[in-house]
This record gives structure tokens, C-alpha cells and sequence, in this order.
């Protein structure tokens, strides 16, 4: 059995309408944020000295082969310049060489050979053989007493003869020629004898030989009383 005064119609009321202003109702559900982080700031700058400490493979090897050829161009290099220095080196020296010819450094031509008077008659002093001449006191051709100066070079070939006092005669040992006491050849292939050398007597009694002036029996030279002392 219904109800008294109730009516029939039991649709509920008519909600109000909802007014359209573009905002739902329900509060936005909130997404997941896309939203990118902000960038970070930049690392700070190494300093040049720590770039230069930390070299990177490329710099690495790039350093090393400038290195390695550094090394080898410096070497070639030290190498080509040493031999071009030791070559101009030797040039000039050739040069300056060329420029100051040899001097030859010779005994002096002239030397003292002692007081006439020690000397003994018919004997040769041997002494003043390596500088080149025997002083020989004997008698000439004529008889007289003097004192001459003998060069000591054979007259065949140039060697040095010796002295034998035995024999009274220079006998030279290359290829066998003798010389008298007077220096005259009479054995051997010598073809002239010995030569004598300028002598004279110096004021305080001493006998100077020069041997830079030179005497030659063949020539008549021996009678020049410039080639002997006349006691
Ligand atoms: S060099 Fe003296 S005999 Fe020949």
C-alpha cells in the first residue's frame, strides 16, 4: 500500500547546472615533472701549469716525436757543424801554414874551436865531427905549419867519413874512398878531395871556423889564406 502524499515520481531533482568556466571541478592531478634541471655550471678552467703537468695522449705523443726528432736533427745537425768547423779549421791552418813556410832551425854556421896552441901537430880533434868538421893542425905542401878546417861531407855521395888515426886517413864507410890527413882522395870512388872550411884566428887567440864559406883544392882555393890558420 503507497504512501499518503507521496508522490509518484521519485526521480530525484534536477541538479543545477554546472556553469562552464573551463576549470573542472576536480583540482588538476599533478604529472610527473618533465621539466629539464637546470644546467650546471661550468667547471672551473685548470690552470696552465696543470694542463701542461697532465699532457694528453695526443700532446703526449705529439711531444714525443717532436722529441725524438729534435734529437735526431739536433744530432745531425751537431754532427754536420763539427765536421764543417774541423773542415775550416784545417783550412785555415793549411792557410795560415802556406802563409809561414817551414824555418828550419840549423846550427849557427860559425863556432869556436878552441886556442890555437892546443892544438898538437899531424892530429885531427874529432870533436866538432857532428856539427860537421874535423880541425886538423899539419903541415901544407910547402912546409908549413898551419891549422884548416875539414868538411866532414864525402865528396863521392855525401856520407861522413871517419877518422882513423891508425892509418893516418878518413876512410868513408858507404863505398870505401880515402882521404889523406890533408883531405885529399886517393882511394875510392871520391873524385876530389874534402872540402875545407873558412878558419881564423880571433884576437883574444881563439880559432873561428864559419862554415858558410867553403874551399876547394881543385879550384886552387887552399892557397886562399882565408881556408887556414898559419901558425
Ligand atoms: S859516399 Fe863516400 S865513398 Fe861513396
Amino acid at each position: 500500500m503507497a504512501e499518503p502524499n507521496q508522490p509518484e515520481d521519485v526521480n530525484p531533482p534536477p541538479t543545477a547546472p554546472v556553469p562552464e568556466t573551463g576549470v573542472t571541478a576536480n583540482p588538476p592531478v599533478p604529472t610527473a615533472v618533465t621539466s629539464t634541471p637546470p644546467p650546471k655550471p661550468p667547471a672551473p678552467a685548470k690552470p696552465a701549469a696543470v694542463l701542461a703537468q697532465e699532457p694528453s695522449r695526443r700532446n703526449f705523443l705529439a711531444s714525443t716525436a717532436v722529441g725524438v726528432g729534435g734529437t735526431f736533427f739536433g744530432s745531425w745537425f751537431a754532427t754536420a757543424w763539427t765536421t764543417f768547423s774541423l773542415s775550416m779549421l784545417g783550412l785555415t791552418l793549411g792557410t795560415v801554414r802556406f802563409m809561414f813556410p817551414n824555418v828550419l832551425s840549423e846550427p849557427p854556421s860559425t863556432f869556436k874551436a878552441g886556442d890555437a896552441s892546443s892544438y898538437e901537430e899531424n892530429k885531427v880533434d874529432d870533436k866538432f865531427k857532428e856539427i860537421g868538421a874535423w880541425v886538423v893542425r899539419h903541415k901544407d905542401e910547402r912546409g908549413r905549419d898551419i891549422i884548416y878546417a875539414l868538411s866532414t861531407t864525402c865528396t863521392h855521395l855525401g856520407c861522413t867519413p871517419n877518422w882513423l888515426e891508425g892509418e893516418k886517413k878518413f876512410k868513408c864507410p858507404c863505398h870505401g874512398s880515402g882521404f889523406k890527413i890533408s883531405g885529399v882522395n886517393f882511394e875510392g870512388p871520391a873524385p876530389r878531395p874534402l872540402e875545407r872550411y873558412a878558419i881564423r884566428r880571433t884576437e883574444d887567440g881563439q880559432i873561428l871556423v864559419d862554415k858558410s864559406r867553403k874551399f876547394q883544392k881543385e879550384l886552387g882555393q887552399w892557397d886562399d889564406p882565408d881556408s887556414y890558420i898559419l901558425l
